[in-house]
């Protein structure tokens, strides 16, 4: 999994982030179960110096992302799945620029007693099939 920081920078944007930061690996239990503590993303402007930003602009819509958080999720016999969550208080759920954002890709950011800290539970639905991973860079 990889995800922006509370400013919505990922590490490799951010000189001030170690490198690999907010980035990890995970391997699930026997039933199929991870988790992780975070700190929670920030949305982030995608870029809009090139043709993308004359599109926005044209289309008089935002550049702003919703908060999200990517994974890449692999099981054999399974076809890899590389997808987002988003965050579902995020005011730019329904104009996310790149259009990512389906009701099923939300997830629910449950706000613990104390206020300050919650919790993401999200589950994640693999497809039969070859387990055969991208090449990078991913998008
Ligand atoms: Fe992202």
């Amino acid at each position: 999994m990889w995800q922006a920081s509370p400013v919505g920078l990922y590490e490799n944007q951010d000189p001030a982030q170690e490198d690999m930061n907010l980035r990890g690996r995970f391997t699930t239990d026997a039933e199929g179960r991870f988790h992780f503590r975070s700190v929670r993303p920030a949305g982030y402007p995608v870029p809009t110096d090139g043709p993308g930003g004359v599109l926005l602009r044209a289309q008089l819509r935002h550049p702003n992302r919703p908060a999200h958080l990517h994974f890449m999720v692999s099981k054999p016999g399974h076809k890899v799945l590389i997808t987002q969550v988003f965050a579902d208080d995020d005011e730019n759920l329904e104009s996310d620029p790149t259009f990512g954002v389906t009701r099923r890709l939300i997830g629910r950011f449950a706000l613990a007693p104390d206020g300050e800290t919650a919790t993401l539970q999200y589950d994640f639905q693999l497809e039969p099939g070859e387990m055969k991973f991208p090449r990078p860079p991913i998008p």
